[in-house]
């Protein structure tokens, strides 16, 4: 038996049956109203196949006012509870554990789909992407509108666990809303919320303690974190290694380890050729932060090769290795890195060779092999990188053109 073949005990005692996890994906998949699909379950029952010890979904929303993307599902009330049972039951019968990543997007909601942006300060985006193409300044949240977004954190994971999911993964990466609050360089609030690391942090902790009330003792809540910002005057390694302190000290039970944001996306490689080289994008810091907790660490960005994935594991730098894009590409990855039948699953993906258009291929492009795993077809190495753009911006459109469904709150 190899390292990554090894079972993995959370310390409440839920254990993961190897060392493989699917990172989140925002898979897209919803319908028109941000409902699951049988697309969307399709994919995960492929994945649930796949031989990895965890599947950690795409980003589900938590508000269907703020939202990251067309076909984002948002779970906020009980309505879809039958499509959620089933979306978690595509794990059932198999050893892999399905956490549901739950999101708020803040300034980084997609500003052609949403009526507000709403985030800690009013800080635009400076290069949003296909995110925000206006760079509108976002509005500050009020306390009682942190509040509320606290609750439906809570709220959101109640759900899920009911619906029959194994744990939670908080988005606290990426610039997202959780990312924004601890960022000194898009917080820069006044008040308890903003100024000092503490209060920085106040939300995410508030966040993890209001779904660890909710949910109990057992229920996994794991979190995936920056190791920095990779930008000027944003959080950094220092601070990040602070607030995994603090967490580890609540009682988080998984904290995954990332960076960037849409700003200095380097979370999806723009870093130095020789960083992409070695694999492991952020593994100097993981290096570090292990010195300063012992709950279970995760780290995503770059792997590709078995070898250097059982290093990092053996080595006791971390103890789960991350993987994204291989995941919408092989969907046997897990399996294949178990018993060794692929070694390198290096992803070439179909550019258009306009640039603009490229920076975004690195996402939909995936998103549309996952789309391809849900209706049951293989993946598509050749995928033409323009029939993808076009059925993005497709999927926008049609969004915008769609009456917003009526919300009713419990
Ligand atoms: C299609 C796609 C969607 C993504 N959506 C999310 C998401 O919803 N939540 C998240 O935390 N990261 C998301 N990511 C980032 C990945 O989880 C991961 O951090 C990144 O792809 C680097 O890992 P990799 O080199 O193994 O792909 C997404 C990446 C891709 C390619």
């Amino acid at each position: 038996m190899h390292v990554l073949q090894k079972e993995m005990i959370l310390p409440n005692g839920v254990i993961l049956s190897n060392r493989i996890a699917k990172s989140a994906m925002s898979e897209n998949l919803s319908n028109k109203h941000h409902e699951p699909t049988p697309v969307l379950i399709n994919a995960y029952k492929t994945w649930a196949q796949s031989g990895a010890g965890l599947l950690i979904t795409g980003n589900i929303m938590i508000d269907s006012e703020a939202i990251g993307e067309p076909r984002n599902v948002v779970v906020q009330d009980r309505k879809n509870m039958e499509v959620l049972k089933a979306w978690a039951a595509s794990v059932k019968g198999t050893n892999t554990q399905l956490w549901a990543q739950i999101n708020h997007p803040g300034r980084q909601a997609m500003e052609q789909i949403n009526s507000t942006l709403k985030a800690p300060s009013a800080v635009a985006l400076k290069t949003g992407g296909r995110k925000n193409t206006t760079k509108k300044v976002p509005e500050v949240l009020s306390e009682s509108e942190i509040l509320d977004i606290i609750e439906a954190f809570a709220e959101t994971s109640i759900i899920l666990k009911e619906a029959g999911f194994s744990g939670v993964q908080i988005h606290g990466a990426h610039g997202y809303l959780v990312s924004q609050f601890l960022s000194p360089y898009t917080n820069i609030r006044t008040d308890k919320w903003g100024g000092t690391l503490e209060n920085r942090s106040r939300f995410v902790v508030e966040v993890y303690r209001k779904i660890r009330e909710r949910v109990g003792n057992n229920f996994p809540i794991g979190i995936k974190l920056n190791s920095t910002d990779f930008q000027k005057g944003g959080f950094s390694e220092e601070e990040s290694m602070a607030v995994v302190k603090i967490l580890s000290k609540e009682g988080m039970d998984l904290i995954e380890i990332s960076g960037g944001t849409y700003e200095a996306p380097a979370m999806m490689g723009k870093r130095k050729a020789s960083t992409i080289q070695r694999e492991a994008y952020f593994i100097d810091y993981i290096e570090k932060v292990r010195k300063v907790t012992t709950t279970p660490l995760m780290l995503t960005g770059g792997f590709r090769t078995v070898s250097v994935m059982q290093d990092a594991v053996a080595s006791n730098q971390l103890d789960i290795i991350g993987i994204a894009r291989p995941f919408a590409v092989f969907p046997n990855i897990g399996n294949e890195i178990n018993n060794e039948s692929r070694t390198d699953f290096t992803c070439h993906i179909k550019k258009t060779g306009v640039k603009v258009l490229d920076g975004m291929m690195n996402i939909i492009w995936y998103e549309a092999q996952i789309k391809r795993m849900g209706q049951g077809k293989s993946p598509n190495p050749n995928l033409s990188g323009w029939s993808v753009f076009f059925n993005y911006v497709w999927l926008i459109v049609e969004q915008k053109l769609i009456k917003k469904p009526v919300v009713i709150k419990e």
